[in-house]
């Protein structure tokens, strides 16, 4: 069977964005409007117009105002892959400016050309919101077509078994993210980040040298017995790079990655695509594995809560987070939509530095 449909990125003039982001742009710091940091290790929100909180007299950063600005983009994806994540309230996005958004800050960030958006394997080709639009929702997978099942107390899934980072079962797997949630629940569904600079870190050095000589194999696992069981008979491609075609889902990536625009190295390991680290013994390594999924998952010292409210808007930098949603919502209805725009493969330079150790390098505050 042929190849389904190639997925589109947005029709964004490419060079005219990188020359209006070159060197003659003016550098825009987004630090100058009014924002806090959620933690000190990651999330930053930009307060939204009337916040009482804010004592800070800078001026308020409306997300829909630098849409249309490279040079403000640029900086948005640098704060957004130093930071993590970072989150807007009250900013009112299309699905269209979704997509468009993610696509221009990875382009401004670099990515190669032939990176566009993902498409997930599962989606059925033409849905509504078009096919690079993930639909997030508690009721359903992959649009509207399947039904998730009910959710009870005792059916929950396990949030710390679900933490992750997008696509890594993919070749070229993603740099930025961003998700709004459409329908709010009035409570629940709350979605946590983790930093993988802290997660990295955190490691002891012997600990953090013999990761950076590892790979592991990633695979969609989880496409795939949902696949199985609503009877999908062929995942789709090229899923947004001339590199993530095929039907098995995986890829390999280094343990440790660093990351193209900060230059920080990160743990590059998640519970839910990441099957086994090449080098080692099966049982070596499910056990270092486990260890280091569970450094991830109970430290909330390099985790951020987001609660959502109508308009909030997260984006985030899966080449140096995690994620997970809370699974708390039983049956109140909590659905959005993401785009997904795909980076670079991931490498390692082994001369690169930890965050803690560039940013004191530098005699910065790693919180600052
Ligand atoms: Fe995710």
């Amino acid at each position: 069977m042929a190849p389904a449909a190639i997925n589109e990125p947005p029709r964004l003039d490419v060079a005219a964005l990188k020359a209006a982001a070159g060197p003659q742009a003016p550098v825009v710091d987004l630090r100058s409007f009014a924002h806090f940091n959620n933690t000190p290790g990651i999330g930053t929100e930009f307060r939204a117009a009337g916040d009482y909180r804010d004592k800070s007299g800078k001026p308020i950063l409306a997300l829909r105002d630098i849409l249309d600005d490279p040079a403000s983009l640029r900086a948005l994806g640098r704060l957004v892959s130093e930071r993590g994540v970072v989150f807007f309230r009250d900013a009112d996005i299309s699905t269209d400016e979704q997509l468009k958004l993610v696509h221009a800050l990875g382009l401004l960030g670099g990515k190669p050309e032939t990176s566009g958006l993902h498409v997930n394997p599962c989606t059925a080709p033409g849905q509504k919101e078009g096919d690079e639009v993930a639909r997030i929702s508690n009721n359903y997978v992959f649009g509207e077509k399947f039904k998730r099942d009910q959710s009870t107390m005792l059916l929950r899934r396990v949030g710390k078994l679900s933490w992750h980072s997008d696509i890594t079962y993919e070749p070229v797997p993603s740099d930025y993210a961003c998700l709004t949630i459409r329908t709010v629940p009035e409570t629940g569904g709350d979605t946590l980040w983790a930093s993988a600079y802290d997660a990295f870190d955190r490691l002891s050095p012997p600990m953090r040298k013999f990761l950076e000589g590892l790979t592991a194999l990633h695979k969609g696992v989880g496409f795939i017995q949902l696949a199985r069981k609503f009877g999908i008979p062929e995942f789709r491609e090229n899923r947004g790079s001339p590199e993530n075609v095929g039907q098995a889902l995986e890829a390999v990536h280094p343990v440790v990655r660093t990351h193209p625009i900060t230059g920080w190295k990160g743990l590059f390991v998640n519970r839910e695509f990441t099957q086994r680290i090449v080098e080692l013994t099966p049982y070596e390594s499910d056990q270092l594995l486990e260890f280091l999924f569970n450094h991830i998952s109970d430290n909330q010292d390099i985790q951020v809560r987001f609660r959502w409210e109508p308009h909030s808007v997260a984006i985030w930098d899966n080449r140096c987070t995690f994620h997970t949603a809370t699974f708390d919502l039983d049956n109140n209805v909590r659905e959005g939509t993401r785009g997904l725009s795909l980076g670079e493969k991931p490498y390692l330079d082994p001369n690169s530095l930890t965050r803690r150790e560039a940013l004191e390098k530098q005699g910065v505050k790693p919180q600052s």
